[in-house]
């Protein structure tokens, strides 16, 4: 990856030539992390479906491998997850890695490959395909679970708007048990790349399940988004907890999808990380030698509000914290009006950076926090504390002409209360916006075609207190 290509992020993950999708059959596995990837070795926009492979001891600096998996003669390799076979299961060998994915030839079919060199090469099962559909299925997704001693899987039935939960002794025979779905969400477009996990309630002994379903278009503002559904799994069945009507969004921005966890991580973890990317434009956006990155690594957990609802809690993961250089801008705390107050952002590395900041919106009704260069490109957070929103506007971000998609004002339910604390992560093409306690998060791709170098607080009315504003300028290792 070369730092003087246009766009390309810094502490991001991407390809280092070609295009890239979902995130595909990550595992974690004697100390690395692995990272497959639907990958186009051969061009810049989507096709020849491959897996890419990366591999990271800390979850933030790559280094890219071989491809693993190749088109064959039962069709492109579309999306899916690989485990780890400790017990031997499947008579591959102890600690085999096995990857199932979708082979996408004339019908979307799931075939098997293993892998006995810890993920460096995969070789194809003889007996491919190991479950076959007369519907559009694809993206099974797998996890050991105990209580029950199977495999489970979970396969996406894209037009169907099902997920459709399968059980397994071997990892080679699969037996469908249950459907989940009909009616539940956002049914606007097809739903992909699913995933199962069961997380710890915030504050309590208890545990819930967590339904991951990517859905395609029908995201909240417009193309693709990632929403969930909390209930029980018994082994066989997920309950949801809530109506069918009600739709909870993993993530408010316009580029984050397909977002699915590593298998096998370490103390208990749901590491989770997304393609930072819309179908609406993916194709088009104006990098060059390749196209699209990774949202950072992100760990999943679960509150309980008030009416008793579960939400999802996203953090960055915590291995974000080594990016931080030495020097750190802090700006401490101070009161902002109408007039604002401008700040620096940082000049080295492109001015990628981690900002802080606590406020204390006291009388003002909106708090905006710009972010801007001196071609007066820019994009504006805005806490607007009326309606306790948080929006991101990116319609003056830089370039957006590529896509009639791409300028857009996105919107995230912001915590109750005039207190709040944000983490911005900036990269040389994309802003993340964290909530502190992880009840939101946004992640939208922006284009400014010089680094933004100021960063102006300001209100529409009233005052507001920003308190403990640091921004850390990021390094990364040299890739
Ligand atoms: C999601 C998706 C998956 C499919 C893959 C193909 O973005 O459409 O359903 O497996 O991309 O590249």
């Amino acid at each position: 990856a070369s730092n003087s290509e246009a766009f390309r992020p810094l502490f991001h993950h991407t390809p280092r030539y070609g295009w890239m999708n979902d995130p595909n059959g990550m595992f974690y596995k004697d100390g690395v992390y692995h990272l497959c990837f639907q990958y186009n070795p051969y061009g810049s926009m989507w096709g020849n479906l491959s897996w890419g492979h990366s591999t990271s001891t800390d979850l933030v600096n790559w280094k890219a491998e071989e491809p693993v998996l190749v088109p064959d003669g039962l069709g492109m390799i579309f999306s899916g997850s690989c485990v780890v076979d400790k017990e031997n299961t499947a008579g591959f060998g102890k600690d085999a890695v096995v990857a199932i994915y979708t082979s996408a030839g004339a019908s979307q079919i799931q075939s098997l490959a293993y892998s006995l060199d810890n993920g460096r090469t995969f070789k194809t099962y003889e007996n491919n395909p190991i479950i076959t559909s007369d519907k559009e299925c694809r993206d099974p997704n797998m996890f050991w679970h105990a209580e029950s001693g199977r495999w489970i899987l979970v396969l996406a039935a894209a037009l169907e708007r099902e997920m459709w939960i399968y059980s397994s002794p071997d990892l080679k025979n699969w037996k469908k048990e249950s459907s989940f779905g009909r009616g539940y969400g956002c049914q606007e477009g097809v739903w992909e790349c699913p995933d199962l996990m069961q997380l710890p309630v915030r504050g309590t002994d208890e545990k819930k399940w967590v339904l991951i379903c990517n859905i395609n278009p029908g995201g909240p503002f417009g193309g693709s988004a990632a929403q969930y559904f909390v209930g029980d799994f018994d082994g066989k069945t997920f309950t949801c907890d809530t109506k069918p009507e009600v739709t909870k969004w993993m993530d408010y921005g316009k580029d984050h999808y397909a977002t699915v966890s590593w298998s096998n991580a370490p103390d208990d973890r749901h590491t989770v990380i997304a393609w930072m990317s819309n179908w609406q434009y993916a194709n088009n956006v104006p990098t060059k030698q390749y196209r699209s990155a990774n949202s950072l690594p992100r760990d999943l957990g679960l509150y309980k509000v008030g009416d008793g609802d579960y939400y999802l809690t996203t953090v960055p993961a915590p291995e974000t914290l080594a990016l931080r250089g030495k020097k750190t801008m802090d700006y401490g705390a101070f009161s902002v009006g109408k007039n604002g107050v401008a700040k620096k952002l940082p000049v080295a590395n492109n001015g990628i950076c981690e900002v802080n900041l606590e406020l204390d919106a006291r009388t003002a009704g909106k708090v905006n926090i710009t972010l801007s260069n001196l071609k007066g490109e820019q994009t504006v957070l805005t806490y607007n504390l009326t309606d306790n929103s948080f929006g991101m506007d990116r319609t003056r971000s830089g370039l957006t002409d590529f896509s009639k998609d791409f300028p857009a004002i996105t919107l995230a339910p912001a915590p109750q209360g005039r207190k709040q604390h944000l983490r911005l992560f900036i990269d040389r093409c994309s802003i993340e916006a964290f909530d502190g306690e992880g009840r939101f998060v946004m992640t939208n791709l922006v284009f400014p075609t010089e680094p933004y170098t100021t960063l102006s607080i300001s209100t529409d009315k009233g005052r507001c207190r920003v308190g403990n504003l640091t921004v850390y300028p990021l390094e990364v290792e040299n890739n």
